[in-house]
């Protein structure tokens, strides 16, 4: 069904940590080398978030932003939808700690878990908030610390992610020059293939007792094979979908921001699309995998940069655990 109505992303923020790990870091901490992650993954370095650093913290940082480049103050936002894996804690949700920092109260908050595809699946939350009602203005933003979840001794996994944060503003009213309208979403799951892609430990499932020391499983696991062949597959199928449904093809597509896992999986996607890599947008040779925030962050740079022109035509696409996956069409005025 089409969307009716407007739903406008009016602004556009985004916050890494200062923190640099480079391939030369990891070389001394575990066995692996530049060479490999160079060719298995493009990352080059990635963002880690200070000791003490947050979620909630980075996602002030990129929401503040966002609030500026949309010219709106804090005081109009009407919902705050956090998309992560990585909260600051099981409870609250990290939204209502992002609710206090900016000095709100009295918003509805809450969190939304999709992995890695945490950021579209809020956006399309917020699209049904704002039709709902159209005089909404939705704080969306996704931020992980996926270091915490990160076990420095699993060589497989370890050199892929990253910190950061990325954040929007969601409204009904008609788009401006430099913002962006949303066309369509499409998002999907299959759920059969959760155990490929998990962090177990510490939820009801896998609890902890009083006294444990945390094992391997309460870092991020992943079937590395497995996670590439759906991620391509996927990302791929979806875009092709949302094109169809849209009656346009890649040729009406002026920058295509696939989910940033690695080099790798965004060029198989491209190929499948027949996409030039003039037109993909890349940050993961900078931040590696920071999960739900990546195509967020990607999209605000594309936006800081220059990179989206008036009228420019945008797709985002991202796949994470569970499986999640979907796609998202923007229309910039
Ligand atoms: N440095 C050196 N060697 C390594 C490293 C490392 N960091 N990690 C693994 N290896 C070794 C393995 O032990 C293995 O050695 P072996 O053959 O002696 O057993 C060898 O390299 C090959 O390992 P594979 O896993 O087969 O390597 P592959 O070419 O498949 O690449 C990779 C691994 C990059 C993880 C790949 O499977 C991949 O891209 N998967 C997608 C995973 C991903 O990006 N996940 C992100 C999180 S999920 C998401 O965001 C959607």
């Amino acid at each position: 069904m089409p969307m009716h109505g407007h739903f406008t992303l009016e602004g556009f923020g985004r916050y890494v940590p200062e923190r640099i790990l480079t391939n030369a870091h990891l070389e001394a901490m575990v066995e692996t080398s530049d060479e490999w992650i160079t060719t298995r993954t493009g990352i080059k370095e990635r963002r880690i978030a200070a000791v003490g650093e947050a979620a909630s913290d980075m996602a002030l940082k990129a929401s503040l932003q966002a609030l500026d480049n949309a010219s709106r103050k804090a005081i109009d936002l009407t919902h705050i939808y956090f998309a992560t894996f990585t909260p600051d804690a099981i409870c609250p949700p990290t939204a209502c700690i992002l609710e206090d920092k900016l000095g709100l109260k009295n918003l509805p908050c809450m969190d939304i878990s999709a992995a890695c595809s945490g950021f579209l699946y809020a956006l399309d939350a917020a699209c049904g908030a704002v039709a709902l009602r159209p005089g909404s203005a939705v704080l969306v933003t996704a931020s992980e610390v996926t270091t915490s979840r990160t076990n420095w001794a699993d060589r497989a996994t370890c050199v892929l992610f990253g910190d950061g944060a990325g954040a929007v503003v969601l409204s009904g009213r008609e788009p401006k020059p430099g913002q962006a309208a949303i066309e369509d979403v499409i998002l999907k799951s299959d759920g059969s293939l959760w155990p490929l892609l998990t962090v177990k430990s510490g939820g009801s499932a896998f609890p902890l007792k009083l006294g444990d020391t945390v094992g391997n499983d309460f870092f991020i696991y992943m079937n590395g094979p497995e996670v590439y062949k759906n991620a391509v597959r996927a990302m791929g199928s979806v875009c092709r979908e949302i094109l169809e449904k849209n009656n346009l093809s890649m040729a009406d597509v002026d920058l295509f921001i696939p989910h940033q896992a690695n080099l790798r999986i965004m060029e198989a996607v491209a190929k499948r699309l027949r996409i030039g890599p003039e037109k993909v947008m890349v940050t993961v040779d900078r931040y590696g995998n920071t999960s739900a925030s990546a195509v967020a962050i990607a999209l605000a740079e594309a936006v800081a940069t220059g990179r989206i022109k008036p009228g420019d035509r945008v797709l985002l696409t991202v796949f994470g655990g569970g499986f999640t996956w979907g796609a998202v069409l923007l229309k910039f005025a």
